[in-house]
């Protein structure tokens, strides 16, 4: 039977004198594999367990019980990467609370070993081809660190809680180790398509790398991205509200809270869920109403009480929660009944069932639960729930009254609104609600994930680009016969960069150079957009021919002098071109004109990808209807826009040399459309080779320059 192994920080247990599970949602939704698959649950056992006796026995036991295996953190480490990095930086941050975000490098050093310890978990339990799910913000780096050592395995990795814009996550001083280390995943889920938005434009900005709608372009795979908003057991629900626990509990509430209204409030108690604005908003209807029969009860579970954010927030609500009622209570009725505890799971659904209205008013929250647990609590379709709109759950339950949680008037008013709201329009939006989330639940959210997770194919598993062309096949060849090699030089030989000056010739770009020279049946010409002084400076001392601006200057390898290849090229329209650039570039901040001899570029990798991509296409447009009628070529190249005559190119070049000097052989190297016209140029016993993705007329590709400076290294070395 195939594995499923399901990996989160924390294990569904609580690990006290004895271990009682925690029936989470996401146990409940998982529930639903264990009959297709062998499934294993890893995680943190909650505990600091230090006896290497108790460990065991733990271990056993959860193994036994449960089938679970348990990861045990020291003290250090709970404090460093559960209290510090997970919840003191990543938490505050992933939720737009950029003020409550705290950073120490200790911090990552911990959380780089307790995912560290989590990959040698998962690998020392999984079998070739096994299914990984992994959630959450505490082992986003588990992915990568599988990744490195099992490439075999299949990774899901699911984000519980939102995904900030890049405005935010681009705080993060390991931003980048952070997303190469998720990008080890296959499939990245999130709860909404905005998440998602901000992913792709933060990996895009971050890492500068390529990515569609649903995937992400990364060197080893392609990554799959999608939208899986989670949902509750609701069977479960359905069932608890059969037993008799929950009837007993029912009748008692409904003596206690006899001829009150109850405005139910359910949630841990974190700074993300928007308290302390809802007790205004409750202190406004209060005041501005004049109600004393309206009960608000809150359910506040306690929550991360090391970090000293929430112990502050307690302080703060306990003090407002004071005032309120110091000021508001009647002999009758104390408007707010404060529970710093947990529920039992009947007591939670009767008070689900007896609420006349529920406030889930979160300032952010990745989707919450609490409002779809009430909705599916409302069997007769009565109740109202009030929702802010930055909880991802109102996206899928617009029927609800949605509220600003940040407008305390607008909230305030929510709260008459739903004590007033007449039966009919209560039953209306209630029962298209009930709907969702009896259609949509945990145990379909857990499937469609795992169903597209397991149905990756194997082809985007590996690199986008396949390395069709090995030093085994190419050495024998350029062991014999004149051979002639036209390699461009930007994204060819040498990485791109943000600054072209920085991408001077590396040392391990030198040794190749150096053992390209020594080879007598090789002629290497660098053939380049770039200017003649660039080339001089960087290639000059080497015993190459350079060709400068896409074939309108060579220098033969013995001359001092540069020559112009063509003599009779208009250029005429340079200065009109230029102008229009010049233009763009004051209009597009990062980008830049080039004037070179022959030709005008506009340059744009250090603008924002986007409005770059965005202003090339205009321009592309408007200089296509401008130069018709010239004899220009106007090149779209990789965050380049450059225009040269229509008489230059590379191809041109290459194919003048290779007659002149009867090469037997040609092996042209290139990553842009530039570089086109020599794969064009190119005969049958030539080798064309494209560096990167994309479109291509050359018979062969490596993924990088990296690769094709190892194939020419290693086929020299044979
Ligand atoms: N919950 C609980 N015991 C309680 C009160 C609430 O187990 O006494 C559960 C509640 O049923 C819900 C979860 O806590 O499933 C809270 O999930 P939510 O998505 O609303 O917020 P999170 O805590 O994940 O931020
Ligand atoms: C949120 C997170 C979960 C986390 C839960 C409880 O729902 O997304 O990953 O388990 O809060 O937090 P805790 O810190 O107690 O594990």
């Amino acid at each position: 039977m195939q594995s499923l192994i399901n990996v989160s920080n924390r294990l569904p247990v609580i690990v006290a004198d004895t271990i009682t599970p925690s029936a989470g949602g996401l146990v409940s939704a998982l529930e639903g594999f264990h009959a297709d698959y062998d499934f294993q649950w890893i995680g943190w056992a909650g505990a600091t367990e230090d006896d290497p006796e108790m460990r065991k026995r733990i271990s056993r036991e959860l193994q036994e019980r449960f089938g679970y295996t348990p990861l045990f953190l020291s003290q250090e480490d709970v404090s460093d990467f559960y209290t510090g990095f997970s919840n003191s930086s990543l938490w505050p941050l992933l939720h737009y609370l950029p003020s409550y975000a705290r950073f120490n490098r200790r911090w990552f050093d911990a959380y780089i070993n307790v995912n560290g310890a989590f990959a040698q978990t998962v690998a020392g339990r999984v079998r070739t081809g096994n299914v990984i799910w992994i959630h959450d913000y505490h082992l986003m780096l588990l992915p990568g660190l599988l990744r490195e050592q099992r490439p075999d395995l299949k990774i899901g990795f699911f984000f519980h809680t939102p995904f900030p814009s890049y405005e935010i996550f681009r705080c993060h001083p390991n931003r980048r180790e952070l997303l190469e280390g998720l990008l080890g995943a296959d499939l990245i889920g999130f709860h909404t398509s905005d998440y998602v938005r901000h992913f792709r434009s933060t990996v895009q900005r971050v890492l500068g790398l390529t990515s569609e709608i649903n995937t992400i372009i990364a060197e080893s795979h392609t990554v799959s991205i999608g939208v899986y908003p989670i949902s509750i057991p609701s069977e479960k629900f359905e069932a608890e509200m059969e037993s008799e626990a929950y009837r007993s509990h029912l009748n008692d509430y409904r003596r206690i809270y006899e001829g009150k209204k109850i405005v139910l409030n359910v949630e841990r108690l974190d700074y993300t869920k928007g308290v302390p604005r809802r007790l205004d908003a409750i202190e406004r209807f209060l005041i501005d109403s004049g109600r004393r029969d309206v009960v608000f009860i809150f359910i506040s579970v306690p929550s991360r009480e090391s970090v000293a954010a929430y112990r502050d927030l307690r302080r703060d609500i306990e003090s407002k929660v004071s005032k309120i009622n110091g000021e508001l209570s009647t002999i009758e009725n104390a408007p707010i009944h404060f529970i710093h505890q947990a529920v039992e799971f009947s007591q939670l659904c009767a008070l689900y069932s007896l609420a006349d209205a529920a406030m889930v008013t979160p300032l952010i929250d990745g989707m919450n639960l609490v409002a779809k647990e009430y909705v599916i609590c409302r069997q007769n379709n009565d109740g109202v729930l009030i929702l802010s709109e930055f909880a991802g759950a109102a996206q899928e339950l617009p029927q609800a009254i949605i509220v600003n949680p940040y407008n305390i008037e607008q909230m305030a008013h929510a709260i008459r609104q739903a004590l007033e709201m007449p039966a009919q329009e209560r039953e209306k939006r209630m029962a298209s609600m009930r709907r969702r989330v009896q259609r949509y639940n945990a145990q379909r959210w857990a499937r469609s994930f795992i169903e597209d997770l397991t149905s990756i194919p194997e082809a985007q598993r590996r690199p986008a680009i396949a390395l069709s062309l090995s030093p085994e096949m190419l050495a024998p060849l350029l062991s014999q016969e004149r051979w002639a090699l036209f390699l461009d030089y930007d994204g060819t030989l040498a990485e791109l960069r943000r600054d072209p000056d920085e991408a001077y010739p590396d040392p391990a770009l030198a040794d190749l150079f150096e053992a390209l020279q020594k080879r007598p049946n090789l002629e290497v010409y660098v053939i380049s957009g770039r200017t003649r002084q660039d080339m001089g400076r960087w290639l000059g001392d080497f015993d190459f021919h350079l060709v400068a601006e896409h074939g309108f200057y060579f220098k033969h390898r013995n001359a001092r002098e540069w020559v112009q290849f063509e003599s009779h090229v208009d250029l005429s329209w340079k200065e009109r071109v230029a102008d229009i650039l010049v233009h763009y570039a004051d209009q597009t901040p990062g980008s830049f004109v080039e004037e070179k001899t022959a030709s005008v570029a506009w340059h744009y990798r250090s603008a924002d990808p986007e409005f770059g991509a965005w202003k090339a296409h205009q321009l592309v447009i408007e200089l296509q209807e401008m130069l018709s009628n010239l004899p220009v070529e106007i090149n779209h190249g990789s965050k380049i826009v450059e225009i040269n005559s229509i008489l230059i190119n590379k191809g041109v070049l290459m194919q003048h040399m290779k007659t002149l000097n009867r090469y037997d052989r040609v092996l042209c190297a290139g990553d842009d459309v530039t570089d086109e016209s020599m794969f064009r140029a190119a005969g049958e016993r030539d080798i064309s080779i494209k560096v990167g993705g994309g479109e291509t007329a050359a018979s062969y590709r490596v993924a990088s320059p990296g690769a094709l400076r190892r194939l020419l290294s290693n086929s020299l070395e044979i």
